[in-house]
């Protein structure tokens, strides 16, 4: 049976909402549905149809991401879900193809997601990309190692979220370009950042901030939430859950951990999602107090292979034959030759024996830095023809800083 899939009217956003809200189980606050549907973009969302019933959906955020080196235009993959009752039928299947066609089409060279289940999308040809870290903090006794910065021109503000977005914007802008993986706020991506209905605040507590700043200007900001409670014995338990903590200089960075570390009755931080590399591990004078899980963050697809190669930059010098395997995107399916070093970066279709033969999934999980390709090849994921050729293309593709996102889209 198929489904025939197309673009949705704004007209038919009730049923589309629905088919998210049956397969995720959510029923989310009209406010946060009004903002979702401000920030859709209608002729890249994808519906599939069994007669007038709306079976599966996806849609697409045009992003602009940094990648190693520069900036690319990224199709940021989203609200993705089939109808219960139609579930396993290949709806999600045909979806992905349309998708990535579309993607193609339009001349985006990459596919970004994040995943509902780490199982879903490496059939389609996304590969584990970034990763994060999610910690939890005891906060008494945090002390930083000697030598940690501290600039006497900065201070502490207390500010409400809702009122401080132009200063947010200037520090965002400032680090967004700095970390592969992360991508330009519109307006519906800071609505989302600071909205604080009680269905956002999920009981965590109300949005709270504080900045660091001297005289000219701000520096730094930290966005959480605080749910405070104390222990039978009347003894201080409360839970600060941080959503961001952006600084443009390290003295700004280690005032604002320092803000939420000495917050008062506060006895536990849990960051949700930082990077993995996040300067907090080498600051902290007793690195044990952080407890923290390794997850996977951003899914990257290469939708056109040999652009998406050429439009990051490399961190050692390679010259390597990539055999490259994709049912899904059958023209990525052939050997590629990529030259690269840090002065730039060519892949051309090339005849010659190659180096490596390797899933496309392998290059999107490398593209952002971070791929473990040497993992792979331990893993047998990966067949290396010329011994050393792996390390040299996993030397090329990492990158520092490691890739990460934060804000789920
Ligand atoms: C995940 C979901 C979209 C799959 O849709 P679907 O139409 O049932 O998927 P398909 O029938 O096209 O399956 C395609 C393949 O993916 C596999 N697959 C589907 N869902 C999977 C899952 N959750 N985990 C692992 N594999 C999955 C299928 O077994 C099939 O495998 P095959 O290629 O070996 O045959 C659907 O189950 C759903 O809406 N889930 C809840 C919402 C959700 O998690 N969405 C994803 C957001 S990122």
């Amino acid at each position: 049976m198929t489904y025939p899939i197309r673009p949705i009217s704004e007209a038919e956003w009730p049923a589309f909402a629905g088919v998210l809200e049956e397969g995720f189980n959510t029923t989310p606050h009209p406010s946060q549905e009004a903002r979702w549907k401000a920030g859709t973009e209608f002729d890249r969302t994808l519906a599939a149809f069994d007669g007038d019933t709306i079976a599966g959906v996806t849609s697409v955020f045009s992003l602009t991401m940094t990648v190693p080196g520069g900036r690319l235009p990224v199709a940021g993959v989203t609200a993705v879900s089939v109808l219960p009752s139609h579930r396993r039928r290949g709806i999600l299947a045909s979806l992905m193809r349309r998708q990535l066609a579309d993607i193609r089409e339009r001349g985006e060279s990459v596919a970004a997601l994040y995943a509902s289940e780490a199982g879903i999308y490496g059939r389609f040809g996304y590969g584990r990309a970034s990763s994060n870290l999610s910690f939890r903090v005891r906060t008494e006794g945090t002390g930083f190692v000697a030598g940690a910065p501290h600039d006497p021109s900065l201070r502490l503000r207390v500010v409400k979220p809702a009122e401080s977005r132009a200063a947010y914007e200037r520090v965002f802008a400032s680090v967004v370009g700095l970390r592969p993986g992360r991508y330009e706020r519109n307006d519906s991506f800071w609505a989302g950042v600071l909205a604080d209905s009680e269905a956002d605040q999920q009981g965590a507590g109300s949005l709270r901030s504080v900045v660091a700043e001297d005289d000219e200007g701000v520096r730094g900001y930290a966005l959480f939430r605080v749910k405070p409670s104390w222990d039978a014995g009347g003894t201080p338990e409360g839970e600060l859950s941080l959503y961001e903590l952006e600084a443009v200089d390290p003295a700004a960075y280690a005032l604002l951990w320092r803000s939420v570390l000495d917050r008062d009755l506060v006895s536990q931080v849990q960051a949700v999602s930082r990077p993995v590399d996040d300067p907090i591990v080498a600051l902290l004078a007793n690195q044990r107090q952080l407890r923290a899980g390794w997850y996977d963050e951003l899914w990257v697809r290469l939708v056109e292979v040999d652009r998406a190669l050429a439009g990051r930059s490399y961190a050692a010098p390679v010259d390597v034959v990539l055999e490259v395997e994709d049912a899904v995107c059958p023209w990525n399916a052939r050997r590629w030759r990529l030259s690269a070093d840090p002065t730039g970066a060519e892949c051309k279709p090339v005849d010659d024996e190659p180096d490596v033969t390797l899933p496309v999934r392998a290059l999107g999980s490398a593209f952002l830095g971070d791929g473990l390709l040497a993992a792979q090849l331990g893993a047998g994921l990966l067949r290396e023809h010329t011994p050393g050729s792996v390390r040299a293309l996993a030397a090329a593709m990492a990158w520092d800083p490691k890739p990460w996102t934060g804000l789920v889209f």
